[in-house]
């Protein structure tokens, strides 16, 4: 039989630095107001100078490993989603992998915009269904202050820095990760983009100049498709469980806009009681908006054993992705560990 692959740690780190809408109106033509109504925003945090991908990404870790009574040693994968890395050489999981010392974990990054995590709960799990993997850390972190134009107010109130991260481990319960669904449409790569920077237009002082080093969206067009793509791939991901809406005990959607949540809300029939929402002190924090949620719902939240937990989101690429994952026994799995582990 496959093993499955359960969540025993999470976490996650926050710059200090906070940039409200208050703030964002004294150096763009937007408003408080504009803001609120349309994206349900209030404020979004700032990575400080020394706060690159990484740096968030090993603290977020930590955390997670330290919930999850791990030490760095016992991680065998580290998979890092990122779209803003530190470098483009090299990955920013291998300095995730140093700075945390999991010595005997291989390391790659995956970059799928906002459903990065997701993506890469879907790879990890499969590494651990598969047999290859028996512990994996997923962190997923982002700087995307470092990408925006300060004078683009289309941009530039939506966005905002932070890292989470997950531990998944092998496990015989009938429990972790019971379904994933991804999707792309690769023909809509205009609408969410970085143009320069890579091997299609590097880095020159025209291109410096031209500012394509900083995000440009076509928002409203996006809009439309992630309402669609979510609904849809909550959907597909409950079937695949073997399960119906009303099994779901909670919905952590990604944080773009409270308008997006909602309609998709509405869409699948959910209570306000089952959603995980947090988009008003954050922003979009990218890859990182679905993990960020869930840490705070599980910091905070009752969650039993036996739980139905859905996660969903779209981005960049265009890509969507879901997953339901149902809360493991925790306990039992750290009781059942064979080699040595944190106190
Ligand atoms: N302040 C004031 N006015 C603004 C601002 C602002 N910050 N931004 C845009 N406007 C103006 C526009 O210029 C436009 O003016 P016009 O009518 O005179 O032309 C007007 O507001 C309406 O603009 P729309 O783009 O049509 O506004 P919309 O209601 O669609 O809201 C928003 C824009 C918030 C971007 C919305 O479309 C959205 O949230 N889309 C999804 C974006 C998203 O989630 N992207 C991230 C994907 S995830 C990832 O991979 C990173």
């Amino acid at each position: 039989m496959h093993p499955n692959a359960a969540i025993t740690g999470w976490g996650h780190y926050l710059p200090e630095r906070i940039l409200s809408n208050q703030d964002l109106e004294k150096m763009v033509a937007t408003s408080d107001e504009w803001i609120r109504t349309r994206t349900g925003i209030q404020e979004r945090r700032v990575a400080g100078p020394s706060e690159t991908t990484s740096v968030m990404c090993t603290r977020a870790a930590r955390l997670a490993l330290d919930r999850a009574g791990l030490f760095a040693q016992d991680i065998d994968l580290i998979i890092c989603a990122t779209t803003t890395p530190d470098h483009l050489l090299p990955g920013t999981g291998c300095l995730v992998q140093r700075k945390l010392g999991a010595d005997n974990a291989g390391a790659f990054d995956l970059n799928s915009a906002c459903t990065g995590f997701l993506y890469a709960l879907s790879v990890a799990s499969q590494f651990i269904q598969a047999g290859t993997s028996r512990r994996v850390l997923v962190v997923a972190g982002e700087t995307l202050s470092r990408f925006m134009n300060y004078q683009d107010r289309t941009t530039c109130v939506l966005f905002g820095d932070g890292a989470a991260a997950v531990v998944l481990e092998a496990t015989e319960q009938q429990a972790g990760v019971l379904s994933t669904v991804l999707g792309a449409r690769g023909d809509a790569e205009h609408i969410l983009a970085i143009e320069a920077g890579g091997s299609a237009r590097p880095a020159s002082p025209d291109t410096v100049a031209a500012g394509e080093h900083f995000v440009r969206m076509q928002g409203n067009e996006i809009f439309k498709t992630a309402i669609r793509a979510m609904a849809q791939s909550s959907r597909q991901a409950v079937q695949r469980a073997g399960l119906s809406m009303s099994d779901i005990h909670r919905v952590v959607p990604h944080q773009a806009n409270s308008r997006i949540i909602v309609a998709t809300q509405q869409a699948l029939k959910l209570d306000d009681s089952k959603l995980v929402v947090n988009v008003e002190r954050y922003g979009n924090t990218g890859s990182t908006s679905v993990p960020i949620a869930l840490a705070e719902f599980l910091d905070t939240g009752p969650i039993h054993a036996g739980d139905n937990l859905l996660m969903v989101a779209f981005g960049g690429g265009l890509t969507w992705a879901a997953a339901v994952v149902r809360w493991a026994d925790i306990a039992q799995i750290q009781g059942q560990r064979a080699t040595p582990l944190a106190a």
